[in-house]
């Protein structure tokens, strides 16, 4: 059997530095070296040259391993997926033996460790029958694998160490082969790095990581000095499926291109200070006046119901649901059936203090009237009746037509569920550019008497990103739709009591 070997570089000596590549796929790799020695470079060589023979998944933080797909065709799996859904995209992963890169560029730490957890646990989890050999490179390994409780949630840290262990400790039955890269030993968990036996390690600096490469290399404090005086590109290799000693290589060129580069000084532009001031405080042409799309979690089935809503007034005959009883629905029945519904739904909302009943209670009144309608459970679960009531407190019914509504009602299905109503409510607003609600409004919205209650939703959503509440100088406030143009009026908060209004209104 020949062995396949991955071209790495050039040897002191010059001849050619390689890595065989089965003997990588059970042994695994562990790369150090300090910002800027070349671990990514050294990655993107060892990718470049094994995508032809190896499946491949990239975890990817930065983004930077995008371009595979035009240049090898790997799949980039986006971040916006449940982590249900990913668990499921990992299993056909190792069905289809696809190459893939999740792309978790510019996300929070923390999520960026779910997600990757979701996805490896997906990889690892996948039946016996497809148990493919395959290498998982995982950079910046220090993010999912923290020696230290750091600023992460707890929980986050443990499901995410989970995944890299099994990944590195008990992958290579289930053929997964991992390749992990890291600035600082010190900051990767002890387990994890240490069931690498290839190293490339590069240049390095500080001491405790100087001792910790120089534990993994069996080498002496006086050894490791050299990894101090190693320059960019040039690793020192050891390892079964490198070299039995340690030899110094240094990586060859890569044919993609990543977005990092080194930092080149650039003369600065001459500009007046007036023509900067002018520049830097007014917006330039292109530049949106929106505010950005916050970033997706939760696609849920809202838009379903709303659609429904719309083609069941447009006379049209709704999407049966949940009707498996029933063989062949009977369009006229259902959609008799659906008014039916209709109406009990409208009837519960006719009493004014629905708004602020328990969603459990409203719910068990909706079931009861439907079952004396002799309409079942009116096709609702709980969580569907939920959305609807969100809707309805919103004051929304059926503008579900409109593309930027859709979008909108798309965004709000990432919030919880008992504040969709509230989001869809200030949303309504700004479309119509119509007064900002009031805390009281926002709160009932909620089912809550609070307007206390109201604030706290704001901050809510401006804190994730969905809405911006800007106070203008009358202390009036106006709120803006992140993704959309949509902007409310000024309207009043309802904090204000009377006496206090603001001093700049003179006469
Ligand atoms: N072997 C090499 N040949 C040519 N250029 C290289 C080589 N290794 C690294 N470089 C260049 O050096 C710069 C830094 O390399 P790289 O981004 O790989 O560093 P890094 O170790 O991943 O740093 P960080 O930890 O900050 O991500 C890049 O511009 C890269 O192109
Ligand atoms: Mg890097």
């Amino acid at each position: 059997m020949t062995k396949v070997a991955v071209d790495l570089g050039t040897t002191a000596t010059g001849e050619p530095a390689e890595m065989d590549l089965e003997e990588l796929l059970s042994t695994r790799l562990l790369v150090q070296g300090n910002s800027g020695s070349g671990k990514s470079h050294l990655f993107r060589r060892v990718l470049e040259q094994s995508a032809g023979w190896v499946q491949q998944a990239i975890i990817d933080p930065e983004g930077d391993f995008v371009s595979f797909s035009e240049r090898f065709g790997h799949v980039v799996v986006e971040a916006d997926r449940t982590p249900s859904e990913l668990g499921r995209i990992a299993a056909r992963i190792r069905q289809h033996r696809a190459s893939v890169v999740l792309n978790l560029e510019g996300l929070d730490a923390e999520v960026q460790m779910s997600c990757a957890a979701a996805f490896l646990n997906g990889l690892f989890d996948a039946d016996r029958h497809y148990w493919f050999p395959m290498l998982i490179a995982v950079d910046e390994a220090q993010i999912f694998a923290p020696s230290m409780a750091g600023e992460v949630a707890d929980e986050a840290r443990r499901i995410s160490l989970g995944a890299m262990t099994n990944l590195m400790c008990r992958g290579r039955k289930r053929g997964l082969a991992g390749m992990i890269a890291t600035q600082r030993l010190a900051k990767l968990a002890k387990n994890v790095a240490a069931e690498a036996s290839n190293f490339l390690m590069g240049r390095t600096f500080l001491d405790i990581d100087m001792a910790r490469a120089a534990d993994l290399l069996g080498l002496d404090r006086r050894q490791a000095e050299r990894f101090r005086d190693l320059e960019p590109g040039h690793f020192v290799a050891l390892g079964p499926a490198l070299s039995r000693r340690p030899i110094p290589i240094r990586i060859g060129p890569v044919e993609t291109a990543g977005r990092s580069g080194r930092p080149v000084l650039m003369a600065l532009p001459e500009a007046s200070p007036e023509a900067m001031a002018d520049l830097i405080f007014t917006a330039g042409a292109d530049e949106p006046d929106t505010l950005p799309a916050p970033v997706r979690r939760e696609p849920l089935p809202t838009r379903e119901l709303l659609e429904r809503v719309a083609a069941n007034r447009a006379g049209a005959a709704p999407a049966p649901q949940r009707l498996e009883e029933e063989a062949e629905p009977d369009p006229e029945a259902e959609a008799e059936r659906q008014a039916v519904v209709d109406a009990i739904f409208a009837d519960l909302m006719a009493d004014p203090e629905a708004a602020f009943r328990p969603v459990q209670m409203l719910y068990q009144d909706f079931v009861t009237h439907c079952r004396l309608k002799r309409v079942g459970d009116g096709g609702l679960d709980m969580a569907g009746f939920r959305r609807r009531l969100a809707l309805a407190r919103a004051g929304v019914g059926a503008a579900a037509e409109d593309e930027n509504w859709m979008e909108v009602v798309r965004r709000s299905e990432e919030l919880p569920e008992d504040m969709q109503g509230v989001y869809l409510l200030l949303a309504k607003a700004a479309r119509d550019a119509a007064p900002c609600p009031s805390d009281e409004v926002l709160a009932r919205a909620y089912g809550s008497h609070s307007p206390s209650r109201g604030r706290f939703l704001l901050t809510y959503m401006a804190e994730r990103g969905y809405i911006a509440a800007e106070t203008d100088f009358r202390g009036n406030r106006v709120v803006s739709i992140a993704g959309s143009d949509w902007r409310t009026g000024a309207g009043t908060s309802g904090k204000r009591t009377p006496g206090t209004t603001p001093r700049m209104r003179r006469a």
